[in-house]
């Protein structure tokens, strides 16, 4: 398993998503955090998986077949229209709200969640692992490949209008929404470490929006990638991001 799907995992455990939940997850994308939380909740549990994105749904459902994972539905929907997706489920059948990195893409993360309480159980989770990456990066001996790779990907991001410091937010966020935030935990997100991804694949998979943006051009980040593969040295430490995940509770 990927290292950061194995992060996801066990913060999403300690927060106590548990077996035979019945858990909503926004913005699933590609199906890795659906995977996971079908493991979690197992055979007597359910996913109700929304994305906006028609084929990164049809690419999750494939990988979720093609596993034998057949407790989690997916669903193409705008997370801003709650109650027209979730219109013909009953009111308070999920035990858990989750996601990974979708409330930073949310212009009003706070009315999303605040439009799906009525389908939460009383006490039932939100759970969302966040990121930030103002603070990063973080390094003690110049690694300029990487360094500029991670300086790219915030103009992009920036560009789109995305909350680079939504981990930060996440607390403000839930108490917006009406829940009672419980708790917050934070970890680096070390860059190329095990089998996470490093700044090179990332680049490769966002090379079309970068040059969409203007940002960069393909070959300049064709070249950078090449760069990054030179300066990873399995001993170099670069911390390209904080993780963040905060748990709060439907009173
Ligand atoms: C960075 S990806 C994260 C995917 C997945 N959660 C993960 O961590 O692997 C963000 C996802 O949120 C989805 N998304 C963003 N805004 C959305 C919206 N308004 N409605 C539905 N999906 C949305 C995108 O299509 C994308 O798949």
């Amino acid at each position: 398993m990927k290292r950061s799907n194995a992060t996801t995992e066990r913060l999403f455990r300690f927060a106590g998503v548990s077996e035979g939940m019945a858990v909503l997850e926004l913005g699933s994308g590609p199906g890795e955090v659906s995977e996971l939380l079908s493991e979690i909740v197992g055979s007597a549990g359910s996913v109700l998986a929304i994305d906006h994105s028609k084929e990164l749904i049809a690419s999750a459902q494939k990988k979720l077949e093609e596993s034998g994972k057949n407790n989690v539905r997916f669903l193409q929907a705008d997370l801003n229209d709650a109650p027209t997706y979730l219109k013909n489920i009953d009111l308070a059948s999920f035990d858990a709200v989750v996601g990974r990195r979708v409330l930073m893409y949310l212009p009003s993360p706070d009315s999303v969640l605040s439009s799906l309480l009525p389908w939460l159980r009383k006490d039932g989770l939100v759970v969302f692992e966040e990121y930030d990456s103002t603070m990063c990066p973080g390094v003690v001996s110049a690694m300029p490949a990487h360094q500029r790779a991670a300086s790219l990907l915030d103009k992009m991001l920036a560009k789109e209008g995305v909350d680079q410091s939504m981990g930060f937010h996440l607390p403000a966020t839930y108490s917006k929404a009406g829940l009672k935030f419980e708790a917050i935990w934070a970890e680096a997100v070390i860059d190329g470490q095990g089998d996470q991804y490093s700044l090179g694949e990332l680049l490769e998979l966002v090379k079309p929006r970068l040059e969409s943006s203007n940002i960069a051009a393909i070959s300049e980040v064709d070249e950078l990638i090449a760069l990054i593969e030179v300066e990873k040295e399995p001993t170099a430490v670069f911390v390209s991001a904080m993780r963040f995940c905060a748990k709060a509770i439907n009173e």
